[in-house]
């Protein structure tokens, strides 16, 4: 492996997409994928010399909402730290940017063999649950 790079807002549609397809995919389309990019609040992804091989990304509003959202790694480059170190880059931008002298909630939803990654970066379950529905835009 090369040496990593790390960017912040970089993360194009198109790697998005690549990144989701190596792990889940059935990627979302390009058109939402492109809004979801736009919209998002910080993006980070990682790369072994030109290729994307990391990223996630957080969506809120600077003050009371931090979801962090899209956490993957490709499959050949996990359990090499470099999940950890994608959930270091999105604490860093709140350490950087939230509202100075408050606690902040980072939140997000994980399945539940992911569920130990988290607990070993300090996040914890509570007993709310995901609620969902489908919502179809004619
Ligand atoms: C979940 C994911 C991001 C973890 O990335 P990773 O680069 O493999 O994680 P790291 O190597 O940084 O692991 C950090 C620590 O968590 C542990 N860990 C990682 N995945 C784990 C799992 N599924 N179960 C238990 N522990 C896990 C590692 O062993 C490591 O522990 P250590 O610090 O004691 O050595 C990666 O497996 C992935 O992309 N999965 C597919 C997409 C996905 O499901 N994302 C989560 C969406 S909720």
């Amino acid at each position: 492996m090369n040496k990593l790079t790390i960017k912040h807002n970089e993360l194009t549609a198109e790697e998005f997409i690549s990144l989701w397809e190596s792990v889940w995919g059935g990627a979302p389309t390009l058109e939402q994928t492109s809004l979801a990019m736009e919209h998002s609040m910080f993006r980070v992804s990682v790369y072994d010399g030109e290729k994307v091989i990391a990223m996630a990304r957080m969506i809120g509003d600077m003050g009371l909402c931090y979801y962090i959202k899209d956490v993957v790694v490709r499959p050949e480059y996990q359990k090499q730290g470099i999940g950890r170190l994608l959930i270091d880059e999105l604490l860093n931008f709140i350490r950087e940017n939230g509202v100075s002298g408050t606690d902040i909630f980072v939140e997000l939803c994980a399945m539940p063999d992911k569920i130990p990654f988290y607990e070993k970066l300090g996040f914890s379950a509570n007993e709310a649950q995901r609620l969902r529905r489908m919502y179809r835009v004619e």
